[in-house]
């Protein structure tokens, strides 16, 4: 399935190197992954630390015969994959936490990173940028993030081949797109919501405007935004920001 892969030592960062490949040309499916990257790239303007040997750090080009209104969808189909080619590997259950972090043990293991070249015209592509901590131990993570990240082989003891996780990862991601062109996003979504780690819970969102609300997670809706249900029982539909769970009082 996989149809060409451009693989590197290191890369400042897959996504940047992606981006300027998909805009000259690249077939759908075509892969960049780097063993190790010196700037790797999270949401928000965060760095996705990226030690050689320890993750998987690839980034797929895709082309989705999907309308731009479902585009932003991508992002939440590619978490589902994530999660699902770790759960046929590991026999495990996998969370997601809006919009794609994946979790395990209720600690960040992966996130996606999700670019579009949208303009008009025929060139239309998605990035999806993928970081996986699959063999890291907790030593060697930086302190600040100690309890908040894990990765698969501090979760569950599983020591697995980073060659056949990625394949594993790579063909799942893939399917699920396909899912999503043929199917639409329902299914998706439900299976979504099964594994949603935030539902239910106290968070504060910190708006683009640098503001902070605190409300109850209702879930992501149909179009793929975070229902937030601020202290003032105003609905929130959100977009895009930084969710964080709020700190028991
Ligand atoms: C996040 O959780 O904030 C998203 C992290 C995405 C990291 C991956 S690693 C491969 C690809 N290249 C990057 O620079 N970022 C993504």
């Amino acid at each position: 399935m996989i149809k060409r892969q451009y693989r590197f030592i290191t890369l400042p960062s897959t996504n940047t190197w992606a981006s300027h490949l998909a805009r000259t040309c690249s077939a759908h499916g075509t892969i960049i992954r780097a063993e190790s990257q010196t700037a790797g790239r999270g949401r928000l303007g965060k760095v996705w630390l990226s030690p050689s040997e320890k993750g998987l750090y690839f980034s797929i080009i895709v082309r989705p015969r999907l309308t731009s209104e479902e585009y932003p969808k991508l992002s939440m189909t590619v978490g589902l994959a994530v999660a699902k080619a770790i759960e046929k590997t590991c026999d495990v259950d996998v969370f997601l936490k809006w919009p794609n972090d994946i979790y395990l043990n209720g600690k960040k293991c992966g996130g996606i990173l999700c670019e579009s070249g949208l303009s008009p015209g025929k060139n239309r592509f998605g990035i999806v940028g993928i970081g996986l901590n699959v063999l890291t131990a907790k030593s060697e993570l930086p302190k600040d993030i100690r309890e908040s990240a894990t990765s698969i082989a501090m979760a569950t003891g599983i020591r697995l081949d980073l060659e056949s996780m990625f394949i594993a990862v790579v063909e799942a991601v893939l399917a699920e797109i396909h899912i999503h062109e043929d199917q639409g996003f329902s299914s998706i979504l439900r299976e979504w919501q099964h594994r949603d780690f935030l539902h239910g819970k106290r968070l504060n969102w910190l708006n683009n405007s640098g503001e902070i609300i605190e409300g109850i997670s209702e879930g992501p809706d149909e179009h793929g935004r975070l229902m937030v249900r601020d202290l003032h029982n105003v609905l929130h539909e959100v977009i895009s920001g930084d969710i964080t769970l709020a700190k028991k009082k």
